[in-house]
């Protein structure tokens, strides 16, 4: 199986090497888990070091604010997106109905042939290899229920799966305690079943140096790392550290 770097520095050989080609990974955390970090730095380091033009789809931020606060982990999106390798799809006017002056975009309202179709033409018109959808949730904000977001998911991952993307799609889960009743994955509960890989961010308050850690549930097809990994973020990004190193005094 071929396999594509992550770009998440410490990854790669947590899962023989990176991320299944052309399969979806499903990114599921509670709020400043890190989630838009890791996605962003997936397709910027795609673009920058291994040639994979990457399409980064919004519904929660406005682009000209994510390119403002990936600056500060050296990462000039606007020279990529000027170099034809990184594009971002502003969909957040499919919450708000507010027009966007992207290049990329759509505001009107939600109609979900139209919505997966843009997103599928946009990839495809870049000659993407990489996709992030950030986030699969607000993406249905505005749908009438859940069946029709179900549906939503469902297509999009057909799709996905159809073409040779390799995606990460973003979820929300309220943060939960380990233990406590069952385990959510996703917001809607089809995202970890339609998904290849799930990939669980923690934020955990305890005022020490390390209080963020990624969980890897499930990689089809890959040996993967068991173990509950110390993240940080750092000035270059998303590194995760050796839990030896991380755990030692
Ligand atoms: N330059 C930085 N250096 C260190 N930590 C940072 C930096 N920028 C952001 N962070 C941390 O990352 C968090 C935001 O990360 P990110 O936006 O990826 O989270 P998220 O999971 O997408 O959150 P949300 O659910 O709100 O979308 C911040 O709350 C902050 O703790
Ligand atoms: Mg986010």
């Amino acid at each position: 199986m071929e396999r594509v770097p992550t770009g998440i520095e410490g990854l790669d050989n947590m899962i023989e090497g990176g991320f299944p080609r052309g399969r979806t990974v499903l990114l599921s955390g509670g709020c400043g888990t890190g989630k838009s970090i890791f996605g962003m730095q997936f397709l910027y380091q795609g673009a920058a070091l291994h040639g994979e033009p990457g399409l980064y789809v919004t519904v929660d931020e406005r682009p000209e604010l994510t390119r403002q606060d990936m600056l500060r982990f050296g990462w000039d999106i606007k020279k990529l997106e000027d170099e034809g390798k990184l594009v971002i799809l502003d969909l957040t006017g499919t919450k708000t109905g507010v027009q966007s002056e992207e290049k990329y975009s759509m505001s009107s309202a939600m109609d979900i042939d139209r919505l997966v179709l843009k997103i599928m033409q946009t990839a495809g018109e870049i000659g993407a290899r990489r996709l992030v959808i950030d986030s699969v949730p607000a993406l249905g904000i505005r749908m009438k229920d859940e069946m029709e977001v179900r549906n939503m998911i469902l297509k999009l991952t057909y799709m996905i799966r159809k073409s040779d993307l390799t995606a990460v799609l973003i979820s929300e889960i309220p943060e939960q305690t380990m233990g406590a009743g069952p385990m959510k994955f996703s917001k809607y509960g089809v995202e970890e079943y339609v998904a290849d890989s799930v990939i669980l961010l923690h934020y955990i308050g305890m005022g020490t140096d390390t209080n963020r850690t990624l969980y890897i549930r499930k990689m089809r097809g890959t040996k993967h790392v068991e173990d509950i990994i110390p993240l940080q973020i750092s000035t270059t990004g998303i590194k995760l550290v050796n839990p030896e190193e991380a755990f030692s005094v």
